[in-house]
């Protein structure tokens, strides 16, 4: 998607569809009352009649609108003005975009930023408004044979129409949304191949190649090097698969090279049957999401990557199967992490936490300024919040509210949970220091307290995207979240150091 913004009269724009809005009472935007005057009141009496539905994200198309010099006008509702607000304003962007992907104009105009929400900045609103669109535009067609690059319609060129002249920060946001959808599109292309194809090899290659395409190292530790390093409790996932584990280490340093780095982590169990405890057969075919975490990391390193950000960032991705096998981890078992402490498997489809917990000690050797880890890691997430934001849990109230902050920006948004310590005594074990499931109660947290006992030498944070990393049903697929969070968090670790 080819983005750029111009200021002006938007009834001179050649173009193919040119978007504006109105009130559910008919009172248009600015630009719409521009095009109003130049088509001699035909718009508003188009309103008038009551052509626009009044839900915010109605659309009506008008062809040919006298007086514009582009083939069609798009009014956009925004609903009732007393009840607009960021929802209205999101579903407005998302019809628009939605609309544009799906109509017969390859270019479009879109004169929706300078539309006012409190506390809310015009850079800001560029920023959203073009991710929205260049989210809008992915498909996925890779393991289809017939459709592929079949589109024929839908935009690909959009101008953003500002009511001022362009400055270099609107152009940068502009930019940031762009790079954050493509993040997003990295993601949800990972998070959407099937587990045949996405194997932790597979995983390891992209990253290896966004690695080449983007100037930053990358390593890939083999099990002979997680054997090496202790990683007993990682690789005891792995002994069901056939598929070799796969160890990634991304290191970009866009910063000083005294600067600590900020680390990523992402779950990356290209698919979880549950192992020897199997899971039921519904729904199993979802357990291919169980890499969205890494997926997630893959993306916020394209989109770090494209924004070129001055900062240090290391992503780690440990990556495997969850597979039943002669093999396989049995429940009872007893292994060893690379901290020291033992570990008895009571289930093992509670494996998400054993692969990260070695994750979570090898991020020691970086002296991070922070660690996140991101992962599908409990059911009980899903049952506790839906599928609307993410579970949060922290060992640090700061980085807490600053995820926080940043995902009611990105519209990518979190919840806490709490992690208190009365929590710690529902992991006990007979036979090893630590149980890897805590029973029936608080599943999200007993989860969290789990890894904490892995975190305990850096702030960290914990996001689970159980809910939120992929829709089911009739929109089943991956949301490339929570990469819009994640770049809104690093963009505003640039700025708040002032660069
Ligand atoms: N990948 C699953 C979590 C999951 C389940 C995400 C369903 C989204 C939808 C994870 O590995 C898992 O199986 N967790 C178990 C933990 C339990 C055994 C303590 C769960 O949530 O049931
Ligand atoms: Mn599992
Ligand atoms: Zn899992």
């Amino acid at each position: 998607m080819e983005f750029t913004i111009k200021h002006g009269s938007p009834e001179k724009l050649k173009t193919g569809t040119l978007v504006v809005s109105a009130f559910a009472d008919g009172q248009l935007d600015k630009a719409g009352k521009a095009l109003d005057k130049a088509s001699e009141g035909k718009l508003s009496a188009l309103l008038g009649r009551g052509e626009l539905d009044e839900k915010a994200g109605s659309l009506v198309t008008v062809p040919d609108l006298a007086g514009s010099a582009c083939d069609r006008v798009m009014v956009v509702s925004l609903g009732k003005q007393d009840e607009f607000g960021e929802k209205a304003w999101r579903d407005a962007h998302a019809a628009v975009a939605k609309a544009l992907l799906a109509g017969p104009s390859a270019e479009a105009a879109v004169c929706l930023a300078d539309i006012e929400l409190p506390g809310r900045s015009v850079e800001w609103a560029l920023s959203q408004l073009a991710r929205t669109i260049a989210d809008a535009a992915y498909r996925f067609d890779t393991t289809k044979n017939v459709s592929r690059s079949k589109r024929t319609r839908g935009v690909s060129k959009v101008t953003l129409v500002t009511r001022n002249r362009p400055t270099d920060a609107m152009k940068a946001a502009v930019e940031q949304g762009r790079a954050i959808a493509e993040g997003m599109a990295l993601a949800r292309e990972l998070g959407n191949l099937p587990g045949n194809v996405c194997t932790p090899t597979h995983l390891a290659e992209t990253a290896v190649e966004l690695g080449k395409a983007y100037k930053f190292k990358v390593e890939v530790l083999e099990r002979k090097d997680m054997e090496k390093l202790g990683m007993g409790s990682l690789l005891s996932v792995a002994r069901g698969s056939h598929q070799p584990p796969k160890f990634i280490v991304m290191h970009y340093k866009g910063g000083k090279s005294s600067e600590q780095p900020i680390v990523l982590v992402g779950k990356g169990i290209t698919f979880d049957t549950g192992g020897i405890s199997l899971k039921p057969a519904a729904e199993m075919d979802e357990m291919k999401f169980d890499m969205c975490g890494a997926a997630s990391v893959l993306g916020t390193f394209k989109a770090l990557a494209e924004m070129k950000l001055p900062l240090n960032v290391v992503g780690l991705v440990p990556t495997t199967e969850n597979m039943p096998g002669g093999s396989a981890t049995k429940p009872g078992d007893v292994v060893t992490s690379m901290s020291g402490q033992t570990i008895e498997v009571l289930n093992t489809d509670a494996e998400g936490r054993l692969i990260l917990c070695d994750a979570l000690t090898y991020a020691e050797r970086f002296k991070p300024a922070c660690v996140i880890d991101v992962a599908t890691l409990t059911g009980a997430c899903v049952i506790a919040l839906g599928k609307i934001p993410s579970g949060l849990l922290a060992n640090d109230d700061e980085l807490a509210r600053e995820l926080v902050d940043c995902g009611n920006s990105a519209h990518d948004r979190v919840w806490q949970l709490p992690m208190w310590d009365d929590y710690q005594e529902l992991l006990k074990s007979n036979f090893a220091d630590i149980a890897n499931i805590g029973g029936r109660y608080a599943g999200t947290i007993t989860a969290a307290c789990f890894l904490s006992r892995f975190a305990k030498a850096y702030k960290w944070a914990h996001l689970d995207i159980a809910g939120t990393a992929w829709l089911s049903g009739d929109a089943k697929g991956a949301t490339g979240r929570p990469v819009p969070l994640l770049s809104t968090f690093l963009l505003g670790r640039c700025q708040s150091r002032g660069d």
